[in-house]
């Protein structure tokens, strides 16, 4: 179904296989913290190796402005080489003569970590030359970095239209997982978009109500929506200045028959602090001197309703402020019970973004979804309807 290239048709035995992938994990004093989208790559890195192809990997890391020793991906592949228990060698330069040299070093079987490509200003001008350097080390080109995808620079957009290009595993699991999701989803489709701020999802918002069946919306952003309706928020984080914005989008949703779901009640306190003295009022109670930092149990109730209403739910943004107990509560509820109706073989469930994988995990229901997406901006844009020059490039 997928009108993408991928793996199966590539034919890599021997082959020197550039692979774009996503090493940009989170690090301290050379550790990696959390080793996520490394596993996520290993079956590709895997699959072309073990069919006897030079496995030469390309990759970004921070946002460096030229070379920086800091933003080295050498500890990177350190790390990549415990986790596949394979060797993997490093070279100081993704491009020139340290590169070529490396690559011309390689068996069938080998893998190779390039460093950072964004030491090159190439890279995110999407030079021409650039390319060109990067295509001499590669017969093929493979993208494993959907969470790169938003990015038309040379390692991710680029080198798609000058080698022969094809989608790696995990590239191919999201493309499949975020069609099933929102271009062909089973329907009822229900969203949830939570999180600190309408303003950065307005492009978001407006798409999802075109789309889905219901929007639910919490966390910080629904204040502006409850402000907007000609409530009362208190002290809450809320974008007063954007209650046209968000009349617009409600009256977009009753256009298009997309039921709106805000929070009935908001658990609320008088401090943005962990285990603050809370109370639970009505949405059109809310004291002056309090913030709303949760959902309340009335609206977590509304939510789970929607979510067993729903064959498909799709799911960016905390309900609320859930790095701070107890307000996690009603993310935690909600992210469980979407859990439940996925193992039940109910939902179809995808999330994705920074904070809701870190939401998702705090729930402990993570691996219960059907997909979670380890892309953040690259997640949002396609939620946005937006093209990704990273995967245009790959369409067949
Ligand atoms: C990410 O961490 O979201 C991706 O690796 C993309 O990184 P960027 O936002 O620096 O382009
Ligand atoms: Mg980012």
């Amino acid at each position: 179904m997928t009108a993408f290239r991928t793996l199966d048709q590539a034919d890599v035995k021997g082959k020197r296989v550039l692979v774009r992938v996503d090493l940009n994990v989170p690090m301290d004093n050379g550790k990696v913290t959390d080793a996520t989208r490394i596993e996520r790559v290993l079956p590709t890195i895997q699959e072309i190796a073990d069919k006897g192809g030079k496995v030469i990997l390309l990759a970004h890391f921070g946002r460096p402005k030229g070379r920086d020793p800091k933003e080295s991906l050498k500890p990177v592949a350190e790390a990549l080489s415990k986790h596949l228990a394979r060797h993997v060698s490093f070279a100081d330069d993704c491009i020139g003569e340290v590169a070529q040299r490396a690559v011309a070093a390689l068996r069938s079987e080998d893998i190779l970590l390039l460093e950072n490509t964004r030491f090159h200003a190439g890279e995110e001008k999407n030079d021409k030359d650039f390319v060109t350097e990067l295509a001499k080390l590669g017969d093929i080109y493979v993208n494993d970095a959907f969470s790169a995808a938003h990015r038309a620079h040379a390692s991710t957009e680029g080198l798609a239209r000058v080698l022969p290009a094809y989608a790696g595993r995990t590239m191919q699991a999201e493309l499949d997982a975020l069609t099933k999701g929102l271009e062909a989803p089973a329907r009822p489709l229900v969203a949830i978009v939570g999180g600190a701020k309408v303003s950065s999802k307005i492009d978001l918002l407006e798409n999802l109500v075109a789309k889905v069946d219901a929007l639910v919306i919490g966390g910080g952003m629904a204040n502006t929506f409850i402000h907007a309706s000609g409530l009362n928020v208190g002290k809450s984080l809320a974008e007063k200045d954007l209650a046209a914005t968000a009349l617009r989008i409600i009256e977009k949703a009753r256009e298009a028959n997309c039921a709106i779901i805000l929070p009935v009640d908001g658990v609320c306190a008088k401090e943005f602090k962990a285990h603050a003295e809370n109370h639970t009022y009505g949405i059109d109670a809310i004291p002056d001197d309090q913030m709303i930092l949760d959902v309340g149990s009335q609206s977590v109730e509304r939510i789970n309703a929607a979510i067993n209403d729903a064959k498909t739910l799709v799911w960016n943004g905390p309900l609320g402020a859930f790095e701070i107990a107890p307000f996690d509560q009603g993310t935690v509820a909600a992210a469980r019970h979407a859990a439940q109706r996925t193992k039940a073989g109910k939902l179809v469930s995808v999330a994705g973004g920074g904070d809701t994988v870190a939401a998702l995990n705090h729930a402990g229901v993570a691996d219960d979804f059907s997909y979670v997406s380890t892309a953040g901006g690259a997640f949002l844009e396609w939620l946005e309807g937006k093209a990704l020059p990273g995967v245009e490039a790959l369409r067949v």
